[in-house]
């Protein structure tokens, strides 16, 4: 696969919202349903803490031609502790297993690292991504807890997106993962 790793640009947001749907994140459609994946009168639950993603930092696309490909994001955890958190990473399914989601991992890491942080916080609902956070990037498991919906905010400079995510269906647990970011020699 020769798709180039970048950041996002204002052109790429339409594909990179596809490529996110493929992993069940859902912009809020006036008029639609706020999850399509599940019934109309399920009742879904949201953690009341808002996620906010800047689409224009800390977020890494991987990109073929017009189509992302692949997204990934990150936030602080604890600016001062220098814990980063992962927020988000989805290769499309037709995609996966041709080392994007390392690349775009590799990527956000690198990020990371260069704006000093020295350990990453990493939550998940599948078991087969636990596994490859644990095998390919150092990870250790720290525990389970319970997952809910989560509500985000995404947004270009004044222009909001706003879309829930739940991960995967029919999984409750999530598991908290934990990784050393070795300093870079120049880190800030
Ligand atoms: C997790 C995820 C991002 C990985 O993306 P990916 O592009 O498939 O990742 P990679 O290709 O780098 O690695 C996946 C596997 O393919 C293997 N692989 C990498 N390059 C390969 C190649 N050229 N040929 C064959 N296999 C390859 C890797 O060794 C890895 O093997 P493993 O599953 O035994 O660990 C992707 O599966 C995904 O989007 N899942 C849904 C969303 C999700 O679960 N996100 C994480 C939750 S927090």
């Amino acid at each position: 696969m020769t798709a180039e790793i970048r950041a996002p640009r204002r052109h790429d947001l339409p594909s990179l919202f596809e490529c996110v749907r493929t992993y069940e994140f859902h912009l809020l459609q006036p008029g639609g349903t706020a999850d399509p994946g599940m019934p109309e009168d399920a009742i879904l639950s949201v953690r009341n803490r808002i996620v906010e993603v800047d689409l224009r930092q800390r977020c890494w696309i991987a990109v073929e031609g017009s189509t992302v490909l692949g997204f990934c994001c990150w936030g602080w955890l604890d600016e001062v502790a220098r814990q980063a958190k992962t927020i988000l990473i989805c290769v499309r399914p037709e995609a996966r297993k041709s080392g994007l989601g390392s690349q775009l991992q590799e990527r956000r890491m690198l990020e990371m690292r260069e704006q000093g942080a020295r350990e990453l916080h990493t939550w998940s609902v599948d078991p087969s991504s636990v596994r490859w956070y644990q095998e390919h990037f150092g990870y250790r498991a720290l525990g389970e807890e319970p997952l809910r919906h989560a509500l985000h905010r995404w947004y270009w400079d004044d222009q909001s997106y706003w879309g829930i995510h739940r991960g995967f269906r029919d999984r409750d647990m999530l598991t908290h993962l934990v990784t050393d970011l070795p300093t870079l020699e120049n880190a800030s």
